[in-house]
């Protein structure tokens, strides 16, 4: 989380930290741009022309050998991240288009990352925000935005669609039913004739994709919780578990203190995000089921194996993005941010495909249901849990032991559930 500063500090730092701090409220969907807070009910949302490429590019099987897309990995059923139970049950990683290759994390929400900040380190509180991914590397610098830069990648990665060139991912658009929208938008056919024409084409893909993924559709802001702000507290809208849980998610739990349910004041219309854009280590224990541990067998082409460290290798999160980073001021802060992992946002963690639909939490899927993780928060320190992934750097201020009751942490749960979009107000 965020440390506090004396006020005097503040002001200065507010100042200075405007040049600094980007709100990306130009990716808010235009629904909520108005003084009056506002509801989305219908389900259906217009999208504009980019946006509707950008979706087509989402659900696209742009990839090689086998047909996968971004959606394959981002369910929007599940709220934008694994929609399959029977991976998120085990080893909650999901394969790419080449069988036997698997990445090392879970797929976290593609909804709401557009609203991140670009990676920044913010000198004042001295620890670095922002970014997409577990580990902030999608930074936003190129692009503007942390999931336009974060989109680029996965139709090249080896471990997701695998295509060999940008030139082919282009090619396939070029052939698709939806070049002629490709023209609409951006006032051309796609060209990949010479290396400008194809960096300048492939940018526009992750544009594309980008902007779907700020839509209305994607950042739908349209839960229960949603809900309840927009009516008023006195309408009660949320029952007598939600309302507790919310008071515990803010209070005794400290939940709020990574994931603020309150908007930033310094954000305009931007509603609560339930993430600071900060990073921890929570010491959440490893998921011995991750396939990535058996990648040490499996070669990329070129003869390296994809996991050198086989079963000895720990995920070092935000520390092995900056141990490797140009700036040696970064890398100098690699060690203290070993283990340390993005705060990912809560809105969806809740939303399932059905009731008994196992989704899995954390940057490794380690725990399946929510009640595990409020369980884990609340006794980490007091019951006998796995010991961390990582031992440096664990957090020991903000959870650990924190004397909930079992109704207290079902609270919790519960509140969480209302942070589902798609919720339907009953006639
Ligand atoms: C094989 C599964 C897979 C496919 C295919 C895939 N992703 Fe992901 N996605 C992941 C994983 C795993 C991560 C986290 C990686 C990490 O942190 O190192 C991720 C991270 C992301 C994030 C960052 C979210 C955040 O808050 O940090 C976004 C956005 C995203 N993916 C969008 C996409 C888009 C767009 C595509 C298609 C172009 C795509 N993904 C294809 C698995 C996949
Ligand atoms: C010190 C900051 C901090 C506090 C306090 C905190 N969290 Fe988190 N939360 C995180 C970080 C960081 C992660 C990701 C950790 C990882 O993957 O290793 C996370 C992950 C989660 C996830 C998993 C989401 C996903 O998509 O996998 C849930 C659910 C969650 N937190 C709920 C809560 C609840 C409920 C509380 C209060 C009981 C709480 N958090 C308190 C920082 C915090």
């Amino acid at each position: 989380m965020k440390k506090n500063l004396s006020p005097p500090f503040v002001t200065l730092f507010f100042v200075l930290s405007i040049f600094i701090w980007s709100c990306q409220d130009s990716y808010l969907p235009d629904t909520l741009s108005g003084d009056e807070p506002s509801l989305k009910k219908k389900t259906i949302v217009d999208l504009t022309p980019k946006e509707q490429l950008g979706k087509e590019l989402f659900f696209d099987k742009i990839s090689s050998p086998d047909k996968m897309s971004c959606a394959d990995c981002h369910g929007p059923a599940v709220g934008f991240t694994g929609p399959v139970a029977g991976i998120n049950m085990l080893g909650s990683v999901y394969r790419g288009a080449v069988p036997q290759r698997f990445g090392n994390r879970k797929p976290p929400s593609a909804a709401y990352a557009t609203l991140s900040p670009v990676f920044y380190f913010d000198e004042d509180e001295g620890i670095f925000e922002g970014g997409n991914f577990w580990d902030g590397r999608a930074t936003g610098e190129h692009l503007g935005n942390p999931a336009a830069d974060q989109a680029l990648g996965p139709f090249l990665n080896p471990v997701e669609q695998n295509n060999p060139s940008k030139a082919a991912v282009l090619m396939q658009i070029a052939e698709s039913k939806y070049a002629g929208l490709w023209e609409e938008v951006w006032g051309e056919s796609i060209d990949y004739s010479t290396p400008e024409e194809i960096n300048k084409n492939y940018d526009r893909v992750g544009l594309a994709i980008a902007a779907y993924e700020a839509s209305a559709e994607v950042n739908a802001f349209s839960s229960k919780f949603d809900y309840y702000l927009a009516m008023g507290e006195e309408e009660g809208i949320l029952n007598e578990e939600e309302m507790w849980g919310m008071e515990l998610f803010n209070g005794k739990a400290m939940c709020s203190l990574c994931h603020p349910s309150e908007p930033d004041e310094d954000c305009g219309d931007m509603p609560a995000l339930f993430t600071d854009f900060t990073f921890d280590n929570l010491g959440v224990p490893r998921n011995p089921d991750n396939p990535f541990y058996l990648m040490d067998e499996v070669y990329l082409y070129g003869g390296t194996p994809i996991n050198p460290q086989g079963a000895a290798w720990i995920d070092p999160g935000l520390g092995g993005f900056l141990e490797h980073h140009p700036n040696p001021a970064w890398q100098a802060m690699a060690s203290e941010n070993w283990g340390k992992h993005k705060v990912p946002t809560l809105r969806n963690v809740g939303k399932s495909s059905g009731n008994e639909f196992p989704k899995a939490y954390m940057h490794n899927g380690v725990f399946k249901s929510l009640k595990e993780v409020v369980h884990f928060y609340n006794t980490r320190d007091v019951e006998s849990w796995p010991p961390p992934e990582v031992s440096q750097n664990v957090n020991t201020d903000e959870l650990g032991n924190l004397g909930l009751t079992d109704a207290e942490e079902d609270a919790i749960v519960a509140f969480m559930e209302t942070l589902s979009d798609g919720y339907v107000v009953a006639e």
